[in-house]
């Protein structure tokens, strides 16, 4: 019934069995050193049959933090941590790419011993929150701060902080690395025209907005090697304070960008989840045209809706991500053509807490219990 979505594929030289792929999903479950933990590879583990998992967003630097307990990658404890998470993802026959990201003014100082959040130019993200530590070390979700306007030396630093992060992954074990130019947040800031106003080579036009996600790129591919690197971006996004006129022609630029390279994939997440409009079948055909490698895509995709986009050739691969919280089998309940586990709202952000990350049952753990 899902024969497209229940094909092989190959991204990144990986040989993988099935195109239903976990999208990233930060859960707030790290360590008190903001280091992935054995519970995280227990649940990483758990949805190994996924073609591909792309893990939640790690952080590059402390001030690259946009939300209490997630777990970054410039620590040795924390490279430490991702490694266990990759090892008991390959050793369930899985294949990981590692997110990596800069929150920048999706943020608070709070979370930087006191140091204002970073972004392209000084202007606050209205109406939006971040989560940081609160009393008693739960989770406290407050408004973001007005951020510093990186200088041209910052950008040095964190093209710096990227690097060393892609080598730490690297020597974690991960298959594949992600730019994380989506969601609004560092990269993505530079990207859109009403968070970038610089006046310099990363501000104003298209390509001079580009040029630091790009930059990133071309870091990551310096460190993993060429074609093991994907992009994920979200064109037409509108949270996060995100409001861009030129998001149409900036997702051209950077197909045109990328196809002079040889990425792993371009991960396209879809605005429908936010709010936005879901793209139409005409704006799909768009960017398959346009882009010379492999697409997946993300968004309040259904089996149904993933067939349909594989079928029609637009992606190559579909990324869930609430469905994969809930049903750590996915992929078996696909196959089956369900039933699914419902998402429960209430556990999603939880500092440390097993129930709602651990205990989704599987389908056979269902059918035991009706036996
Ligand atoms: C709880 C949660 C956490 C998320 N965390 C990330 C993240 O760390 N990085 C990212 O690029 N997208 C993140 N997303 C977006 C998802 O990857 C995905 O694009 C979105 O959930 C839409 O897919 P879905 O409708 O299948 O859930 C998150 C979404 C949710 C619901």
């Amino acid at each position: 019934m899902f024969e497209k979505l229940l094909s092989p594929v190959e991204i990144g030289g990986l040989k993988l069995p099935n195109r239903i792929f976990m999208a990233p999903l930060t859960r707030n479950r790290a360590g008190d050193n903001d280091e992935a933990t054995e519970m995280n590879a227990a649940h990483y583990a758990q949805r190994a049959t996924a073609g591909l998992i792309v893990t939640e967003s790690m952080q590059i630097s402390n001030r690259a933090q946009g939300y209490a307990y997630t777990p970054g990658i410039y620590t040795d404890v924390q490279e430490a941590g991702w490694k266990k998470v990759v090892d008991a993802v390959h050793a369930a026959g899985g294949h990981i790419a590692g997110q990596i990201y800069h929150a920048g003014r999706i943020s608070h100082s709070a979370l930087h011993g006191g140091l204002p959040p970073q972004a392209p130019s000084a202007l606050i993200a209205e109406n939006t929150k971040c989560f940081i530590r609160g009393e008693n070390g739960d989770l406290k979700f407050v408004p973001v701060e007005m951020p510093e306007a990186v200088t041209l030396d910052d950008i040095k630093v964190i093209l710096d902080d990227f690097k060393k992060a892609a080598q730490r992954a690297v020597r974690a074990g991960f298959d594949l690395l992600e730019v994380h130019a989506a969601n609004g947040y560092l990269l993505h800031q530079f990207l859109s025209s009403n968070t970038n106003i610089r006046t310099d080579q990363y501000g104003g036009s298209i390509e001079n907005r580009a040029r630091l996600a790009l930059e990133v790129y071309d870091t990551f591919v310096g460190v993993i090697g060429d074609g093991k690197v994907g992009m994920r971006i979200s064109p037409n996004f509108n949270i996060n304070g995100i409001a861009d006129q030129e998001w149409e022609a900036m997702t051209f630029y950077l197909i045109g960008e990328l196809n002079r390279r040889n990425p792993a994939y371009l991960h396209i997440a879809e605005p429908s989840w936010v709010g936005g409009d879901a793209f139409t079948d005409a704006f799909r055909s768009k960017i398959r045209e346009a882009f010379k490698g492999k697409i997946i895509l993300a968004g309040s995709y259904t089996p149904e809706l993933a067939e349909h986009v594989l079928e029609a050739g637009f992606a190559d691969a579909v990324a869930f991500g609430r469905r994969f919280i809930a049903n750590p089998d996915f992929v078996a309940r696909v196959k089956h053509n369900g039933p699914y586990n419902e998402l429960d709202k209430k556990t999603i952000y939880r500092r440390g807490m097993a129930h709602g990350y651990l205990d989704y049952p599987t389908l056979a753990d269902v059918q035991k219990e009706g036996a």
